[in-house]
């Protein structure tokens, strides 16, 4: 790709004398700010082209750029440079080909299945997602003829029977779903997908790159809300995707005509979160395991989920295809006393964040029920998983016992209000 001052353009024909100076303010105030400065060192930090527009030598070449047929840069919609050093920077991570940056996790879910999709097609997906999937796939491509299949993806019997049924162009996962943390087995979901002849894209926000890389198992194409542990900082709304050129071409096409482009300011923030994100996800990692195993010691917590306990339903899957020494930083666990026992956990915590977002430096405690699964009924979020009193944990980089004191406390609260209201236990 040629620099965005597109050095291999032909030079613009002189017409021989030396073009006038500009002589009104306006015309010079706007050529005299209007010049980038050439440097030759190359900056530590991926600059942010803070531009809409890049200038060509001369109309041939601006043609040969916006028409592909010469690499560089014309109109940010279409690429820009520091969006994608961020592309560039997930593939590597991702161990994919390629990859692309997009304005967040759902606008990347969006161009990847649209990339794969056309109306009537099939899609095979999972009954424990993060909602707002679960609604893309369901009523929006479900709009336009795409038909939806959901089922427990955990139970390869029933994904095999369900892409047997009818021709399935698409088998979609989440590593880790959101928000129950039951765990994808990549290799066999690949496996069956490629034998029925569907693509298969993996969602790889919860685990994260670091703990998790989808496409060295088979996955044709991985997607992850940057917005999570890669921008790292909860500023930022993000996604990305990787896979093969061919299928990130294909993303690519979707996202100029969507115009689902990330900002340059977004993807230098998430460029920095990545310079930090392995040694941050050890960090989760290791809190998320030392407050999981502390939870499941404790009276009134009914079960826990976190996929590296032994306890987890999938945590052989776990041992094979994820980091032997880090399970990541999202955990659930389920109260006695339902709905109104968890939310006294939460109304208790004073160290952790009452928010619906994830994979920040600060722990964030959710009730899926009302927030991130809210688009789905009581029947839907049983036949998910997701019991009423379930609680959602992405376990920040705090002190780890300062956030054991702090459940602590919660959970104290949480016995006496089960207790006091004993018909709500089976609530
Ligand atoms: C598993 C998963 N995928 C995708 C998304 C969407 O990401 P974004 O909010 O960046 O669009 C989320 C958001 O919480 C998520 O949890």
């Amino acid at each position: 790709m040629t620099s965005p001052s597109d050095p291999g353009a032909t030079p613009r024909p002189q017409a021989g004398a030396t073009p006038p100076a500009p002589v009104g303010d306006s015309t010079r105030a706007i050529r005299a700010a209007s010049r980038t400065p050439a440097v030759l060192q190359r900056p530590t930090s991926v600059p942010i082209f803070q531009t809409a527009t890049f200038t060509s030598a001369d109309a041939e070449s601006l043609a040969a750029v916006v028409g592909d047929a010469r690499a560089g840069y014309s109109y940010s919609r279409l690429s820009n440079p520091t969006t994608t050093a961020l592309g560039d920077a997930y593939a590597e991570i991702a161990g994919g080909e390629a990859g692309i940056a997009l304005a967040s996790g759902m606008a990347a879910i969006h161009a990847a299945c649209a990339a794969v999709l056309r109306a009537g097609d099939r899609v095979v997906a999972p009954l424990a997602a993060y909602g707002s999937t679960r609604v893309q796939l369901g009523q929006d491509f479900g709009r336009f003829g795409v038909e939806v299949e959901l089922v427990d993806v955990t139970d390869l019997e029933v994904v095999d029977a369900a892409l047997a049924a009818a021709p399935t162009r698409l088998l979609y996962a989440e590593s880790s779903a959101n928000p129950t943390t039951f765990v994808a087995d990549h290799a066999a979901l690949a496996e069956l997908a490629h034998r029925h002849g569907a693509f298969y894209i993996a969602d790889n926000t919860f685990a994260s790159s670091h703990v998790c890389r989808p496409l060295t198992l088979g996955a044709d194409v991985v997607v992850e809300s940057a917005t999570k542990y890669l921008g790292g900082h909860s500023d930022i709304i993000a996604g990305v995707v990787a896979g093969s050129a061919d299928l990130i071409e294909a993303v690519s096409r979707v996202r100029t005509d969507t115009g689902a482009v990330l900002a340059p300011f977004e993807a230098f923030l998430a460029l920095r979160g990545i310079l930090t994100f392995p040694v941050r996800m050890d960090r989760h990692g290791q809190n998320a395991r030392a407050l999981a195993s502390w939870l499941e010691r404790q009276e009134g917590v009914e079960r826990v989920l976190y996929p590296g306990l032994p306890s987890h339903p999938q945590h052989a899957v776990v041992e094979r295809q994820w980091r032997p020494d880090n399970a990541g930083g999202m955990l659930s666990f389920e109260v006695a006393g339902g709905r109104a026992a968890g939310g006294a956990v939460i109304d208790t915590l004073e160290l952790t964040e009452r928010t619906a977002s994830l994979g920040s430096v600060h722990t964030m405690v959710v009730h899926p029920p009302s927030t991130s699964q809210r688009q789905l009924s009581d029947e839907e979020l049983l036949a998910s998983g997701i019991r009423p009193g379930l609680l959602r944990v992405s376990v920040g980089l705090e002190d780890v016992e300062d956030l054991v004191a702090d459940f602590e406390r919660g959970l104290a609260v949480a016995r006496g209000v089960a207790a006091a209201t004993p018909a709500l236990v089976d609530a």
